[in-house]
């Protein structure tokens, strides 16, 4: 199964369209149920308009009706693993909790795996607002 979840991840980062920084990035978000979703950084103009492949993929759950990240994969060119960004683990961990497996990928496969607790300690989640928005 994880070989079939890396393929999906490079081809979602073979479809980036980052011309400005030519790091391209894919992400695969797994939920619970097994079904999974790709994104890839779309970048434009105004460098700061783009968007991320963690976001991409996260959208694309949410608009299949999921709303929980058993797993991610993220995937760069880079052989130590692509590592995610702040606003990409704020973003992660809407949807997951501190134990939550993060596959950090180059091309060959998985390079590194951490936790989103690694990533993000002490997160700052929706349990402390009133009104929780996931799960
Ligand atoms: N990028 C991602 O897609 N995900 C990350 O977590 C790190 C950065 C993208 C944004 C931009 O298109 C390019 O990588 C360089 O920053």
């Amino acid at each position: 199964m994880q070989n079939a979840h890396i393929d999906l991840v490079r081809q979602a980062m073979g479809k980036a369209y980052a011309p400005y920084s030519k790091y391209a990035v894919g992400a695969l978000v797994v939920t619970p149920s097994g079904a999974s979703y790709a994104g890839c950084n779309v970048e434009n103009a105004s460098y700061p308009e783009g968007h991320c492949a963690e976001t991409a993929a996260i959208a694309a759950m949410i608009l299949d009706g999921q709303r929980r990240i058993d797993h991610i994969y993220i995937m760069s060119q880079d052989t130590a693993g692509a590592t995610p960004c702040g606003g990409c683990r704020q973003r992660i961990r809407e949807f997951a909790d501190a134990q939550t497996p993060v596959y950090l990928c180059s091309p060959k496969g998985v390079e590194r795996q951490l936790s989103l607790g690694d990533l993000l300690p002490h997160a700052f989640g929706p349990e402390f607002l009133q009104s929780e928005g996931a799960n």
